[in-house]
């Protein structure tokens, strides 16, 4: 199983993106998100790939299986290395999306992750505003069945659903967690926080780390540092 850690490039635009990457003499695994992917399109999917790092492309596509369909066939043009939807689009669309990934990609199908509930949505918005009378890990591990049942590759999940999620579905069911700070980092706006070395021990195959280096003055720094404690276990800062 590879384990690795994403950097979630939550940039404006291409200039403030490159700015950043030029930092790195190594090869990246990064996540593009909605944000950059609206503002610069494709093209900025083939620039980074050119510099030969590693893709997530975080759009959570959600729409009828038809539409979800064709735009999978688009998106494995892109040949991006993982991608995801919502697994509240339920289980034909996601049969749907794994058919357009597969007949779309010009090499290997992209790893297709699946959005299980949003980290930003509380117990009460779930009972109360969308009437799902459930407790929330309940919900989690059964649209995580749901969409391993739909031929997904795994789920985006918080580092302390991961072993639950392993323990039901396998360890061949990856989990993608964001929601990682070192300690003494700002929280900002996640809840549910794990440092690396906490994803690591709970089985976390990869996590997606966003501000804790995007935000520091060293970011390729942090950014070893985050990788020692979560491929190897290292708590040492610095070389
Ligand atoms: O800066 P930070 O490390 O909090 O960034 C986390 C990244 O992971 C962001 O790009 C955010 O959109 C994404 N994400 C998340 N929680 C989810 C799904 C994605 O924080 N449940």
């Amino acid at each position: 199983m590879n384990k690795d850690v994403i950097i979630a490039l939550d940039f404006q635009n291409k200039v403030e993106t490159f700015r950043f990457l030029d930092q790195f003499n190594q090869k990246l695994y990064v996540k593009v998100g909605m944000e950059l992917f609206y503002k610069e399109g494709k093209e900025i999917i083939e620039n980074i790939k050119e510099r030969g790092h590693s893709i997530f492309l975080d759009l959570k596509l959600h729409d009828i299986p038809t539409t979800v369909y064709k735009t999978m066939k688009n998106i494995g043009e892109l040949n991006v290395d993982m991608v995801n939807i919502h697994t509240l689009g339920g289980k034909e669309m996601m049969n749907s999306a794994i058919l357009g990934l597969e007949e779309g990609s010009i090499n290997k199908r992209p790893l297709c992750i699946g959005v299980t509930l949003l980290t930003s949505l509380s117990k009460k918005t779930l009972n109360d505003e969308l009437l799902v009378n459930k407790d929330i890990n309940e919900t989690i591990l059964h649209y995580a069945k749901n969409a391993k049942e739909s031929h997904l590759d795994g789920v985006v999940c918080s580092s302390l659903e991961s072993s639950i999620i392993h323990d039901h579905l396998g360890l061949n069911f990856i989990t993608v967690t964001p929601g990682i700070r070192l300690e003494n980092d700002l929280y900002h706006d996640q809840v549910r926080v794990a440092t690396p070395t906490h994803a690591r021990i709970l089985g976390s195959d990869y996590i997606v780390v966003g501000r804790t280096i995007t935000n520091d003055s060293n970011p390729v720094k942090t950014y070893e540092f985050v990788r020692k404690q979560f491929l190897e276990g290292s708590d040492k800062f610095g070389y």
